[in-house]
């Protein structure tokens, strides 16, 4: 057999100059390890948010002020009382629109065009390639110069919005410091919370297009040492991005996860004020 597109003229791996190998790889480690974690990873991320998203039930803890980030800021009449941190503007919505409408979209955009996670699943789900040294089974390579993929280019902007809304969660987790006589008070719940806003900022700025933003486009640093400065901090978050991009993930669950199981009765809340 001959690698798959060792007919093409283009650019992939068929392209004149590339070595002819007829094997598909010459590694001999578990090269596909990782692919198939990451699918398995992002896929049950996707089935539990996109479930979560739409269930409408169990996302807000009336006692504690509780309110899960899949369905904050949540500004329809639909919401439960008490769950709408910023007022309902929104009239009832119908079941098939997620309470969470207004950021969901913009999360979604802002991790599907995440510098990581297109590296994640341009490799692990379109194959291009799987892994260094296996070859994909593409005849063609073009990647973001046409569309579809050089919309990816608007992740800027989707930063700018996850930006924001890591201020209402943040909002969320401060108001949440709330007891059972109204006055200050907190639990597990809050500090859960608290590290998922922790993370989630950490996530958020440490995004390549952060770095850029603070930094980027400057002939001397030595002119801008307030952006010098913030550059060289968002620059180390940045080194970390592909860890922090899965333990937000994974703080979401949990976040969620607690608040469904607290406001379902399934447990009490641990209280260490109030
Ligand atoms: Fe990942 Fe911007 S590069 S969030």
């Amino acid at each position: 057999a001959t690698s798959p597109a060792a007919d093409d003229t283009g650019n992939g791996v068929g392209a004149a100059g590339r070595a002819r190998i007829d094997a598909r790889t010459l590694r001999t480690d578990r090269w596909w390890l990782q692919p198939v974690l990451t699918v398995v990873g992002l896929s049950a991320f996707v089935i539990y948010a996109g479930v979560r998203a739409f269930v409408r039930t169990a996302y807000w803890v009336p006692e504690y002020h509780y309110l899960t980030p899949f369905y904050s800021p949540c500004i329809s009449t639909s919401c439960v009382p008490g769950s709408s941190h910023f007022g309902t503007p929104i009239g009832d919505l119908p079941g098939f629109i997620p309470l969470g409408f207004i950021a969901l979209p913009f999360l979604l955009g802002f991790r599907i065009t995440c510098y990581y996670y297109r590296k994640a699943y341009y490799r692990s789900v379109w194959f291009s390639p799987p892994a260094c040294a296996v070859a994909e089974p593409h005849a063609k390579y073009t990647g973001e110069t046409r569309l579809p993929l050089i919309v990816q280019n608007v992740h800027r902007y989707f930063f700018y919005v996850a930006a924001i809304v890591s201020v209402i969660n943040t909002y969320d987790a401060i108001v949440a410091f709330h007891g059972r006589t109204g006055g200050f008070g907190f639990g597990l719940g809050n500090l859960i919370l608290l590290g998922n806003v922790i993370m989630l900022w950490a996530y958020t700025l440490s995004c390549h297009s952060c770095r850029h933003i603070t930094g980027g486009r400057l002939k001397h640093f030595s002119r801008h040492p307030v952006r010098y400065w913030m550059w060289t901090q968002i620059t180390k978050l940045n080194n970390r991005h592909m860890l922090l991009a899965w333990i937000t993930l994974g703080t979401l669950v949990l976040t969620d996860l607690y608040v469904m199981l607290v406001s379902s009765g399934v447990f009490p809340d641990p209280r260490f004020v109030n």
